[in-house]
């Protein structure tokens, strides 16, 4: 592509070039599916404040141009991944005006440029959910890993300049995860404990996470089918301990019918047995926290699905978040108008909880005044907030979540 498409789909190709050829990549593919967006962190803001306009910004942060180039509208599919604030939660949030109106602004410029604001680490959950084999430019490794293991599409962890230059230009360098055999199975683990619950399937994919750090797990001998939530827990505990990318669950994954195809017939380089003790390894691991008074409840990492949210509502409805204790749910915008319409929202707002979007705690760095000992049921948050917030962590089930909001008091699993 010469200059003939306007200088920022150029500065793009450019930047695409010279990324797929430090990389070693053959080619560039198509894509029309990229997840990525513009950053709300402080160093962003700082300059969009002092910047011309938001094409001064694009071109800075996501085309690694320092001269301005005049943006013009995404060429393949994208979506925007979290930000930094709920719009509608942004005061009880802590976040300061200056930033909130940062964020009006990036979501305008977003908009104008075709971006689709859907705002969640979780796109596959409202309509973004790109068919086994599509080639797509994704950021943010709990969607990275959904998508390649989960639909059997392909990405590589992006950055937020790639993405910038892939909205633009549909196209994204051929390495990776974009090959068959890249793809391919390294560790073998056998699983001979039970994982049933949601936060079974994060205590598996923490421990494998911990272990194979950036390879690819297949996991073998589990029975039954896991669901949305148990596969997007999973996978996000393994990207959080490791940088799990891709994992393979034999009789469950597009790309692993037999182990055989998992591992592309060739034999698993390493083998490893997961159990009670390894399980118990992991909880241990997420579990920080000694005092048992709860001020935070931290639900939705990644961001709740709807089945999530009529599960919790189940347990909350007609009972009351103690006085001491803030109790935040998470999920996408478009999620949050269904639970709107479904009476999902009033039976949280009543129970004196907050339905969220857009953020989360441990990105957006959004917290209740003065909160220090927080119980969540992901192992992404737990895994996280600890060394971003400094707060005590507890890890255990949704259940063992509301309950800790109601009481005030973590009555969980103990170490
Ligand atoms: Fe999503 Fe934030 Fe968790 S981006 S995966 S809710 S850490």
């Amino acid at each position: 592509m010469g200059g003939e498409e306007g200088p920022a789909r150029q500065k793009a190709m450019e930047l695409l070039v010279r990324y797929g050829e430090a990389l070693g990549a053959e080619k560039l593919v198509d894509t029309n599916n990229v997840c990525g967006g513009i950053s709300n962190d402080p160093f962003t803001r700082k300059y969009a404040a002092e910047a011309e306009d938001f094409d001064a910004v694009f071109s800075e942060f996501n085309l690694d141009s320092s001269v301005r180039v005049a943006i013009p509208r995404v060429k393949a599919f994208t979506s925007h991944l979290i930000t930094g604030m709920d719009p509608e939660h942004w005061q009880i949030q802590g976040v300061e005006p200056a930033a909130y109106e940062y964020n009006q602004r990036r979501e305008a410029f977003c908009s104008r440029i075709g971006i689709q604001c859907i705002n969640t680490c979780t796109p596959y959950l409202v309509g973004n959910v790109p068919v086994k084999g599509e080639h797509c430019a994704w950021m943010e490794s709990s969607a990275v890993v959904y998508c390649n293991s989960v639909l059997g599409a392909r990405t590589n962890t992006e950055g937020t300049e790639s993405v910038g230059a892939s909205m633009l230009v549909g196209k994204t360098p051929y390495w990776g995860y974009h090959l068959d055999e890249n793809r391919l199975g390294t560790h073998l683990v056998h699983v001979d404990t039970d994982v049933s619950s949601v936060m079974d399937w994060g205590l598996l994919g923490y421990y494998v996470g911990e272990v194979v750090q950036e390879q690819i797990p297949v996991l073998d001998g589990i029975c039954g089918i896991p669901n949305i939530s148990r596969l997007k827990h999973c996978g996000a505990a393994a990207a959080s301990s490791g940088g799990v990318e891709m994992y393979h669950i034999v009789g469950v994954t597009p790309e692993a019918n037999s182990l055989d195809e998992a591992f592309g017939g060739r034999t698993p380089e390493y083998r490893l047995d997961y159990g009670r003790a390894e399980r118990k390894k992991a909880y241990d691991m997420l579990t920080t926290a000694t005092d048992p008074e709860v001020d935070f409840v931290v639900l939705g990492c990644p961001h709740y699905s709807i089945e999530q949210l009529w599960e919790v509502c189940r347990l909350l409805e007609g009972k009351r978040v103690h006085s001491n204790t803030s109790l935040w749910i998470f999920t996408p915008k478009p999620l949050k108008d269904h639970a709107d319409r479904q009476g999902y929202t009033k039976i949280i707002t009543d129970a004196g909880g907050v339905l969220m979007t857009d953020t989360c705690p441990a990105i957006g760095r959004v917290h209740p005044k003065g909160a220090k000992v927080v119980a969540t049921d992901s192992a992404k948050q737990a895994h996280y907030l600890p060394p971003i917030m400094g707060f005590e962590t507890w890890f255990g089930s949704q259940a063992d979540c509301i309950q800790a909001a109601i009481s005030g008091k973590w009555k969980g699993e103990l170490k």
